[in-house]
């Protein structure tokens, strides 16, 4: 089963931040999980919140800031001393990352909390510039924004996400030619997902960190599990 660390490996290293996605390439994992907004001149950068107040020392919305005030605010630690000077990265800097490695990179748009016009065509830039597009999963729960994506960029895997709004839907059908759907963990047992797994579309979870959790999802047939805990459920699913 396909293992994915969300934030990066955010349960011993800040989420989103150089440090967690280092940790994480260290890994012998499928991939990396992130999330992207827009900075007021229109950078991409890598964190979870609309807002900066929970993840670091400073207060006020991404979409307000720039990038060079953000980067004044200390990332690292409210997570642990230890990691103070950890800094708000740019997209470009985890794909340099990962430029040299086998993990996958699930770039998450952020798009449904604030409407980001020519997020995807910025963030397919970034991609291309490294030639990531073969290792690059596009998700969001905004599904315009995936299937803008799609448009744009065919050849990039999209996986778009689904909480519990899941239930009523006929998404696998009619939405787009999506390649895979990110369900969260209570959704996993409805019908339609269900259903989704008998037909063969690659259903991947969220956010699985516990053991009897993923060795259940393991015979489910889901086809990943996206962790705060990659190391210890990858050292679990091997056995
Ligand atoms: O990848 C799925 C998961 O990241 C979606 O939820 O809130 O952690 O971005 P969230
Ligand atoms: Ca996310």
């Amino acid at each position: 089963m396909h293992i994915f660390a969300h934030r990066g490996y955010s349960s011993k290293y800040p989420e989103n931040t150089l440090a967690a996605f280092k940790a994480a390439a260290k890994l012998k994992i499928t991939g990396v999980e992130l999330d992207v907004h827009l900075t007021k001149d229109r950078k991409i950068v890598v964190i979870h919140d609309e807002k900066i107040n929970r993840t670091s020392n400073g207060k006020g919305y991404v979409k307000d800031m720039t990038l060079e005030e953000l980067r004044k605010f200390d990332f690292g630690s409210w997570f642990h001393p230890k990691f103070q000077g950890e800094k708000i990265p740019i997209l470009a800097e985890v794909l340099d990352l990962f430029k040299d490695t086998h993990h996958k990179i699930n770039i998450e748009l952020k798009s449904d909390k604030f409407l980001y016009p020519g997020l995807e065509d910025l963030v397919l830039q970034e991609v291309d510039q490294f030639q990531l597009r073969d290792r690059v999963i596009i998700s969001s729960f905004d599904h315009e924004a995936v299937k803008r994506m799609a448009e744009l960029a065919p050849d990039i895997e999209t996986a778009p996400l689904f909480s519990y709004s899941i239930l009523n839907m006929k998404w696998y059908r009619t939405l787009f030619p999506a390649n895979a759907l990110h369900v969260a963990y209570r959704a996993v047992r409805r019908r339609p997902v269900l259903e989704a797994l008998k037909v063969g579309i690659p259903i991947r979870v969220y956010t699985i960190n516990d053991k009897e959790q993923a060795k259940m999802l393991l015979h489910l047939g889901v086809a990943g599990i996206i962790t705060d805990c990659p190391e210890e459920l990858y050292e679990v699913l091997k056995k």
